[in-house]
């Protein structure tokens, strides 16, 4: 078999000992550039790891490299039109588009991006686009002017708002002779990228409930009491439970954030209404994540005029909040519970605390002390939790330490 000669340059193939791409059909949709060439690579490559492709090209393909070629490399007919009699009686664009697990697009060019980004289905590559409910991944390739011109950046803009995914494109020398960024991603990659969205459909089938941001709590009807989250991290929690395959809700305080492809979203502004939106939802939840900073406190009195300053001091007596996170775990039929803690000192204690304390599953802590970190910053590092164990995430970008964590909570889910 030729996998085993493969390098362990691959982890992602052989993630966990397993060939993840083993038995997996790939359409490869081949689009007219000169990285057309590099596809005939990819097709051997992808075969190495154990799929099976089918290969689709567009007309501009075919003045590149011949479908005799991908014929030869897939050992299946390569499939070009889209009203051909005799492939629509055996293997048409309906039939293509169920038979793919994945359908990769490589090259992809500055036309077919544009093309997908309209929805439009005048060939036979467009249509299956159209037609298929496999994860799609488009591998740009094009002249690094071509790539940076407003409109299709605008275009590939759309289709990753459709939950469309993008491998590169790489930066480097160019056919053209031009240096930038525009390459197709080198094909190794390719099949890296290829297997990493098999591999982290971890939490396919699941629901889950995410809550982000902070919450405002009104004083009066101009003022409020508040926090400084952005709601980063539960943003980005909500995009990787997306990649893993998961139904995902995100229930949102007031932050200024583009909704992650893919997912819904609630807004609120309070902690009540969080909490309402939470529990109206909870009983179809498999995991919860509260990653939002709620506030502990709200004014017991919300004045229906707006305050006039008057003495040289004013008290406000303020009741405590519901804790969201609290209310869930301790349902009778409770989802997968995950919270998160921002400590400044004795970190690992006072999360151990907080995990027993609301009977949590999983809880993710992070050391708000440290300058750049957690809190309005774009990175973050995690001491995670659960009982019998811990992992510390190091400092990365939230979407990063994002899919670790899922990661971390699917296997924690499987090993329940
Ligand atoms: N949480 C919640 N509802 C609240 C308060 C907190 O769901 N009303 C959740 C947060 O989303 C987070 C976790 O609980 O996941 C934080 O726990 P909490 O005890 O509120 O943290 P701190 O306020 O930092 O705790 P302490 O006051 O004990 O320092």
């Amino acid at each position: 078999m030729p996998f085993e000669a493969l390098p362990d340059r691959w982890p992602l193939v052989y993630s966990s000992g397993m060939q993840i791409l083993l038995g997996k059909h790939i359409i490869l949709g081949v689009s007219g550039g000169i990285a057309a060439y590099k596809a005939a690579e990819l097709v051997r490559r992808l075969r190495d790891a154990g799929a099976t492709v089918r290969v689709v090209m567009t007309t501009g393909a075919q003045a590149f490299v011949t479908p005799l070629t991908f014929q030869a490399l897939s050992g299946n007919p390569v499939h070009t039109a889209l009203l051909d009699p005799a492939a629509e009686a055996g293997m048409g664009h309906i039939e293509l588009a169920r038979w793919a697990d994945l359908v990769l697009i490589a090259p992809a060019s500055a036309n077919l991006i544009s093309r997908l980004a309209q929805g439009r289905g005048d060939d036979l590559l467009a249509t299956i686009c159209l037609a298929t409910e496999a994860p799609i991944a488009l591998a740009p390739s094009m002249n690094r002017v071509m790539w940076a011109d407003a409109a299709t950046q605008s275009n590939i803009e759309i289709l990753q708002t459709r939950g469309m995914h993008r491998f590169g494109p790489a930066e480097g020398p160019q056919a053209c002779g031009e240096v930038g960024e525009g390459r197709m991603m080198a094909v190794s990659e390719l099949v890296e990228r290829s297997a990493g969205l098999f591999l982290h459909q971890r939490l396919a089938g699941r629901r889950v409930t995410i809550t982000a941001g902070p919450t405002r709590e009104a004083i009066d009807p101009v003022r409020y009491l508040s926090n400084r989250s952005s709601g980063r991290m539960g943003f980005a929690m909500a995009e990787a439970a997306r990649e893993a395959g998961a139904t995902v809700t995100l229930i949102a305080g007031p932050v200024h954030l583009p909704t992650p492809p893919g997912v819904e979203r609630i807004d609120v502004v309070s902690a009540a209404e969080m909490l309402a939106a939470v529990q109206s939802g909870i009983a179809m939840t498999d995991i919860f994540i509260a990653a939002a900073a709620v506030a502990d406190y709200r004014p017991v009195r919300v004045a229906k005029d707006k305050i006039k300053k008057s003495d040289a001091t004013l008290s406000l007596e303020m009741a405590r909040t519901e804790d969201i996170l609290a209310t869930v775990a301790s349902r009778a039929e409770r989802p997968f519970c995950v919270g998160f803690a921002a400590e400044t000192h004795d970190l690992a204690d006072y999360a151990r605390d907080k995990l027993e304390r609301k009977q949590l599953d999983m809880v993710a802590a992070n050391d708000v002390s440290q300058p750049g970190i957690g809190f309005d910053s774009e990175d973050n590092a995690l001491l995670v939790l659960w009982r019998g164990g811990e992992k510390h995430l190091a400092r990365a970008r939230k979407t990063e330490l994002a899919r670790h964590l899922i990661t971390l909570i699917s296997e924690r889910l499987s090993s329940r």
